[in-house]
């Protein structure tokens, strides 16, 4: 963190207008090993670009002469009735990026109407988030990093249920880290020896391979399968959303085996290189699943027309990360707020000019792809 950069006031007023112009900003404001753990992506970093590059590929089919005057950006997902379909994805140490942590993201996400996911790796104790969450009335979802020791983890899920947590995103894509080589020349700089309240007390096998021949992480577990998606939908009492699909297969079989959604996520690109943008992944997950479950997409989504366009390939909602981290390190819980505002109002604006009023009427027939 550069402390000689303070948190600005009012994104408003700074004619903040959109998500990217916050981008250098929050680099300058994070400055170093912080940065680099917020921004980084797995080795050559190929799907980190193509995450964002690969909306723009996506080439919208305008209807005209709609009558747009009123758009309605109203939805359920999994009994919430959403003002929009932009969550907040679950990123982890807010309190490494804005003093006030997790619980300025809540008051941010609540001011801006998004439904948020709380990661397990949050720099502030589930009590604090539980607190935070039922003073601003914020619905939130808590993203679950199995242990190794499933006990422990079960008592976990009872915790975060018992905190308010409505929802359990379980993360399926990371049995590790990818190749995070900023973090490495970094000396695993941010990212090393940092503390997790929510995982304190988990037991941690010790790891005693040198550092730079390590490939597992003592926070996230190695040995979890199908059978433990399996126990989680039958322990848990809230729904179970398995995070980090990008394939067909797995998609239907976590659906098969209960789970109540899906989130098409490559994790931010930060494990394994060379997987699929997450708009290349979406439409076979789509036409497995989505006539038996909400399909929620993540990664690169930078702009309203991304949001549209994530809508018309057939998803019920998208989340954002490193944006909101972007705005909560720059201005606070105004800047999370802003950020999300600035999606949803160039997301309505899209509605509008592809004659899409409704969230219904985002369709396949509005991608060029499409056209006869
Ligand atoms: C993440 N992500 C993540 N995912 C998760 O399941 N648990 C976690 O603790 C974290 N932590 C985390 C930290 C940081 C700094 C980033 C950038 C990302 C992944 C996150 O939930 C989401 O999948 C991606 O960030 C979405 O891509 P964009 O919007 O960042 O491009
Ligand atoms: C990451 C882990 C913490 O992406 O999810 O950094």
């Amino acid at each position: 963190m550069n402390e000689s950069v303070g948190v600005r006031a009012d994104p408003v007023a700074d004619r903040i207008v959109h998500l990217t112009q916050l981008e250098p900003l929050a680099e300058e404001r994070l400055a170093g090993p912080t940065w680099d753990y917020v921004a980084g992506g797995a080795a050559d970093e190929h799907t980190l670009e193509d995450n964002v590059a690969g909306w723009s590929r996506i080439k919208l089919a305008p209807h005209t002469l709609v009558d747009v005057s009123h758009i309605d950006t109203t939805t359920t997902l999994l009994g919430h009735a959403l003002a929009h379909p932009i969550l907040i994805a679950p990123t982890a140490r807010h309190t490494a990026y804005h003093p006030d942590g997790e619980a300025a993201t809540i008051r941010g996400a609540k001011a801006a109407e998004a439904l948020y996911v709380q990661s397990s790796l949050g720099g502030t104790g589930l009590t604090e988030v539980a607190d935070a969450a039922r003073s601003a009335d914020q619905p939130w979802w808590f993203q679950l990093y199995i242990q190794r020791d499933r006990d422990w983890t079960q008592e976990l899920v009872e915790r975060a249920v018992a905190a308010g947590a409505t929802g359990l995103a379980v993360t399926v894509d990371t049995p590790t880290l990818g190749a995070r080589d900023r973090d490495k020349r970094d000396n695993l700089g941010a990212a090393a020896g940092a503390f997790y309240p929510i995982l304190d007390g988990a037991p941690v096998l010790p790891d005693a391979t040198p550092a730079h021949r390590r490939i597992y992480n003592p926070h996230l577990s190695p040995n979890i399968t199908w059978a433990d998606l399996e126990w989680l939908v039958e322990i848990s009492p809230v729904p179970v959303i398995p995070k980090g699909i990008l394939r067909a297969d797995d998609a239907h079989r976590a659906v098969d085996l209960g789970a109540a959604a899906v989130m098409v996520s490559n994790h931010g690109a930060r494990n394994l290189d060379t997987v699929p943008a997450t708009v290349d992944a979406l439409p076979g997950i789509v036409s497995r699943v989505s006539d038996r479950v909400p399909v929620i997409v993540d990664g690169g989504i930078r702009r309203g027309t991304d949001v549209a366009k994530a809508l018309c390939l057939g998803a019920t909602a998208v989340m954002i990360g490193r944006p909101v981290i972007w705005g909560l390190a720059t201005y606070g819980e105004r800047g999370v707020t802003h950020v999300v505002e600035m999606l949803r109002t160039e997301f309505e604006m899209a509605m509008a000019l592809l004659g899409a009023p409704r969230l219904r009427d985002l369709g396949p027939d509005l991608l060029w792809a499409n056209q006869p």
